[in-house]
């Protein structure tokens, strides 16, 4: 779908964020023809660059972070040819009259992205000074990365600055894992066939698991990770997000407000946690010295080069939804760094059949899953029981009906912020997190968080390499279920 022309503005244009995904990000929508002729990406940060630096920055950016077999350098001059860079200083006044000009110089009305990858710490300032400096004209749109706040009362401070200056339907508060295929492809699972639907709830769910793990650390973001933890990092916004996508009614249409609505109430259902059963329905766990990918790797402390943190890496929490859809359906999750790999999925259990017509001998009757696999190998597979082929009298089997991407597509998988930056030029909030749903979340994690400190749960160790401290495991076999074995 063609993109009207734009400027793309972004406020910490040389840091980790725009080298890793936006400028890549880009790069491809550019290289697949969506960059309209004319439209500008304009690096803004405290740093002093020219333009020409930058686009040298840029282009080692693509250099790293673009696969050798797309970096085909017409394209990447042409994306380069595309940059510019202006100094900002965002607290103070200095270089917002050179961004202005630089944003005058196009007359014609086009779209203003203004990309916040900076310190939430600035997000208010950068809102303040676009819309009093006279920056924003009619179709300016404002990007937001998270963490939005860390706690209910701050998130709702920060929403209220950013509300101050724009209307919440020009502000895209980015959670990256809805651009993600298989979450989108949730949706279409869920509400493009009839078969899935009449089974999605506790009469035919037995459970529900979703994992996010990943194998790497700290990776030089200790500053920030040290005083957010697994919780507020992965699962205040990411492991949340999925949770409502499983769990939501059907919206009336494929709409951004009707969509956010039935997440919001699946936010607003959640069953509190607090200091009355935290113990028993959450972990809390920090990585200590062990093997990833292939060698030796530190503890978190030494990661972080302090002698103590309470600082969890890792999270597992039994959640439940009090609504007549999910009662009784527990939803686990888990997420955290240096586990054993790197693998995210959501697996939905159904219960057992009520009555076997099989003897034992025919091999054990297993439950039906769905598993969606968000990465690696993105794809979903269905769990069946079958018979075993051949003449050898009933022999059961469970296997899956397997729809791996890469595979049945053969097309690349597109990072989850290319969908996401062209979604903020269409100006389509539909994967966007709303004001409402942000301070939702935060209602359920709060108490948790609050709960963890009156209890003085301080987070367990577990060996880099592995699932997770032992209690995590136990949080589920307590049930009579085990956490799905990726395959
Ligand atoms: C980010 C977190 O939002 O998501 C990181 O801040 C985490 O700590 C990352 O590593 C995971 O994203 P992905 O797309 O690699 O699963």
């Amino acid at each position: 779908i063609p993109v009207e022309i734009f400027d793309y503005i972004v406020f910490g244009g040389n840091g980790d964020l725009a080298e890793r995904k936006l400028l890549p990000a880009l790069y491809h929508r550019d290289l697949d023809g969506q960059i309209p002729l004319g439209a500008r990406i304009i690096g803004a940060s405290r740093t002093a660059l020219s333009d020409e630096a930058y686009r040298d920055f840029a282009r080692k950016a693509l250099d790293s972070f673009v696969a050798a077999g797309d970096r085909n350098p017409e394209a990447v001059e042409r994306f380069l040819s595309r940059l510019f860079y202006r100094q900002v200083d965002v607290k103070g006044d200095a270089g917002w009259a050179e961004l202005k000009s630089l944003l005058d110089e196009a007359e014609d009305n086009r779209i203003r992205a203004f990309y916040m990858a900076v310190s939430p710490s600035l997000f208010a300032d950068i809102a303040s000074h676009i819309n009093t400096l006279g920056l924003s004209n009619d179709r300016t749109r404002l990007v937001v990365e998270k963490p939005v706040g860390r706690d209910l009362e701050s998130a709702k401070r920060l929403n209220a600055l950013i509300g101050e200056h724009f209307r919440e339907d020009q502000v895209f508060r980015i959670d990256h894992y809805l651009g993600k295929e298989t979450v989108q492809n949730l949706m279409a699972l869920r509400f493009a066939n009839m078969l899935y639907e009449p089974l999605w709830n506790s009469a035919f769910v037995d459970h529900v698991q979703i994992t996010v793990a990943e194998s790497v650390g700290l990776e030089g973001r200790a500053g920030y990770y040290n005083t957010a933890g697994a919780m507020r990092d992965m699962v205040q916004n990411h492991i949340l997000q999925l949770v409502c996508l499983v769990a939501l009614e059907p919206p009336s249409a494929m709409d951004a407000d009707a969509l956010r609505d039935e997440k919001l109430k699946i936010l607003r259902s959640l069953k509190r946690i607090d200091a009355s059963n935290v113990e028993h329905v959450t972990v809390r766990g920090q990585y200590k010295a062990g093997a990833s990918n292939g060698g030796a790797v530190k503890g978190y402390l030494e990661d972080l080069g302090e002698p103590t943190s309470d600082t969890e890496t890792f999270v597992a929490i039994k959640a439940e939804i009090n609504n007549w859809r999910w009662a009784g359906v527990p939803f686990y999750i888990r997420t955290g760094k240096r586990l054993s790999e790197r693998m995210s999925e959501i697996v939905v259990t159904f219960r057992p059949i009520p009555h076997s017509i099989f003897d034992n001998a025919a091999g054990h009757v297993q439950q039906n899953q769905l598993v969606m696999r968000l990465q690696p190998n993105e794809g979903v597979k269905q769990w069946l029981m079958i018979k075993d082929p051949g003449p050898g009298g009933m022999r059961l089997r469970h296997v899956p009906l397997d729809m791996t991407f890469a595979e049945s597509f053969h097309v690349r998988n597109p990072d989850a912020y290319e969908r996401l930056l062209m979604d903020v030029i269409r100006g389509n909030q539909t994967l966007f997190m709303r004001r409402d749903e942000v301070e939702a979340a935060w209602e359920w994690v709060d108490p948790i968080l609050k709960a963890w400190e009156e209890r003085s749960m301080k987070p367990q160790g577990y060996t880099s390499g592995t699932w997770g401290p032992s209690s995590s495991i136990a949080l589920i076999e307590r049930d009579g279920r085990t956490w799905h074995e990726p395959d």
